[in-house]
């Protein structure tokens, strides 16, 4: 059923778009300034070609991978996002319940409204934790034991927002930090039932992480996020710092340059993540994909994608450049704004099935296939 109601996850996003209240969309969809990033990630995808196949035959193909050791089904998993349970009530634990079952990796944010212990007994093992490098090392030093001991193995480093981003249509949007519903925010929450039974039952949802650190005193600008309290720009002795902290796998997540990635490689980090912050952040920036065959070039590391990926083909147009791995954000939000709990794993499913009809249409029998299936001119 409801693979006709939303066979692709452009439906649910058009779906979401009209449940969640504008001023929570405005924060989940945007990007920064005139968002030509946001939509240079999506071009540069829809310009990698892939060689049709035919007379290649029967076969089911399989989707299945390994990173960092680890084997999965499926080639991707959930990227991490700030305020998930102000996008749809809840949000943090559904995935992580999501992630669980289909054992795929849940990524918690720093800046997520729920925080490492309450999302403990839902990510089933699958567990990542994003972190905005506190200023603090004794802050550092809690958070990662309270990572650690709420199961999650595997640390993302974040370093694609050395400063806020303006993010205008954020600012435009109204939302305020920590969210408060003004009379013209509340309007717009009416419109929006079951966003606001959710919010009935959760509370107003608050980077509740950072409240645990953040002396409430100190006041930021309205539109800014609480973390900027806490974060600092990390500099390389940072990550070689965090490397000796935390004995578990580590990705630095916002990779764009080549020239980067083997001297982070000589820190010790166990993957790159190529990102440019889904076009959030800078908006002269190459896309994630065209930065994609430079790093592969540079590093033997595993490297994980994300950045616009909105649908199964473009996880293999990854593959096929060199990625080990995609990441989803947005995506998984748009399937909870649009059908509540179920929704994140019918985002599974899309790409599931994308995934295979796509294998089967360039005649790839593994994802270890996709670089021979790269159309380029010369290969005719
Ligand atoms: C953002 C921060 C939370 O993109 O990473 O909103």
């Amino acid at each position: 059923m409801s693979h006709n109601t939303y066979p692709a996850i452009s439906d649910l996003k058009s779906a979401a778009r009209k449940r969640i209240p504008h001023f929570v969309w405005e924060y989940l969809d945007s990007g920064t300034g005139e968002e030509a990033t946001l939509d240079r990630n999506r071009r540069k995808l829809d310009e990698v070609l892939l060689q049709p196949s035919i007379l290649h035959g029967e076969f089911t193909p399989d989707l299945a991978t390994s990173f960092l050791g680890r084997d999965y089904q499926l080639p991707f998993g959930i990227a991490p996002v700030g305020m998930s349970g102000l996008i749809w009530p809840g949000a943090e634990q559904i995935l992580a319940q999501t992630a669980a079952r289909e054992h795929i990796p849940y990524t918690l944010s720093t800046v997520a409204t729920q925080t490492p212990e309450d999302v403990a007994e839902h990510h089933g093992g699958q567990g990542w934790f994003q972190i905005y490098p506190p200023r603090d090392p004794d802050i550092r030093a809690d958070i990662l034991g309270r990572a650690k001991a709420a199961g999650f193995h595997t640390l993302v480093l974040t370093v694609d927002v050395p400063v806020a981003s303006r993010r205008e249509r954020q600012t435009r949007g109204g939302l305020q930090q920590p969210p408060r519903l003004t009379p013209r925010l509340a309007l717009q929450a009416a419109r929006c039932p079951a966003w606001l039974m959710g919010i009935g039952k959760t509370g107003m949802p608050r980077m509740k992480l950072m409240d645990s650190y953040a002396n409430q005193k100190e006041r930021l600008p309205s539109n800014a996020h609480i973390g900027y309290l806490l974060r600092t720009s990390p500099d390389w002795s940072y990550l070689t710092k965090l490397r000796d902290e935390w004995d578990g796998h580590l990705i630095v997540k916002g990779v764009l340059d080549a020239k980067d990635a083997p001297a982070i490689e000589k820190a010790g980090a166990d993957a790159l993540w190529i990102s440019n912050h889904a076009g959030r952040q800078f908006d002269a920036s190459p896309a994630t994909i065209e930065a994609l065959p430079a790093i592969r070039a540079a590093t033997t590391l595993p490297l994980i994608l994300d950045s616009g990926v909105s649908g199964g083909l473009d996880i293999l147009r990854a593959f096929a450049l060199g990625a080990n791995f995609v990441m989803l954000g947005r995506a998984f939000h748009y399937g909870l704004g649009a059908m509540g709990t179920p929704g994140a794993a019918h985002v599974v499913d899309i790409l599931r099935q994308d995934l295979t009809a796509n294998m089967g249409q360039i005649g790839a029998k593994s994802l270890s296939d996709l670089p021979q299936k790269l159309f380029t001119p010369s290969n005719r």
